[in-house]
């Protein structure tokens, strides 16, 4: 058979748009085991519910919980942040769709796909906590430290990421692209191009 490099742009049809891969499929895969026996552990005996925050969350979710050794239940919960333009949020967050689990006295354990200001995840922990969840944490994929306004708690995460613009497994360009199985960066001038277009 031949031998086919997942991470070759032009057979996912996104050559003109990236700029580098930022973490190859296997480096990614390898981190999600590890957070996946790692969660395992810390959750042994406990009654444990991953939320997801769609749609980005979705890829990480999936393939996270296939390394969780433990039995727990999934949720998901859909938001629209309401941005100054398509790639930045003000942490206005409407709830598009609910969870449908009620989280009060269980372990819950919120799995997003990156953390940029950190004012959508602040948003969404305070919502949650209202709810009375005997724990509430955070599992990160992709954390943009630099990039922090809001001090959120992240107690899993699994690469902290320069101030770039990324996409790629579950994250969107325009909606597009979330297919990925690698995490890419996007070119300066297809940035500069899409400035100022309106997307969630
Ligand atoms: P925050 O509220 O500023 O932390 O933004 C979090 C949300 O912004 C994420 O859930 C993503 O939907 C989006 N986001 C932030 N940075 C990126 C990026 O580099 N690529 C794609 N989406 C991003
Ligand atoms: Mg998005």
């Amino acid at each position: 058979m031949k031998e086919t490099i997942v991470e070759t742009p032009s057979r996912w049809g996104c050559e003109h748009l990236i700029e580098r891969v930022l973490i190859p499929t296997d480096v990614l895969q390898r981190r999600i085991a590890e957070l996946g026996e790692q969660i395992s552990r810390d959750y042994a005996g406990k009654d444990l519910v991953l939320v997801c925050v769609l749609k980005g969350g979705v890829m990480f979710l999936t393939d996270l919980m296939r390394h969780i050794t433990i039995p727990h239940e999934i949720d998901f919960m859909a938001i629209t942040s309401y941005g100054v333009g398509a790639r930045q949020s003000t942490g206005i967050v409407r709830i598009l769709m609910d969870l449908q689990t009620n989280i009060e006295g269980r372990h819950v354990l919120i799995v997003e796909d990156i953390v940029d200001s950190g004012r959508t995840l602040d948003h969404i922990l305070r919502l949650l906590w209202t709810r009375n969840p005997a724990t509430l944490r955070v599992c990160a994929l992709l954390d943009k430290k630099a990039r922090r306004e809001i001090d959120v708690p992240l107690d899993y995460v699994g690469f902290e990421i320069p101030n770039v613009f990324v996409f790629g497994y579950g994250l969107d360009l325009d909606e597009k692209f979330r297919n990925l199985p690698f995490v890419a960066v996007l070119k300066a001038e297809a940035l500069e191009a899409m400035e100022g277009i309106e997307g969630s």
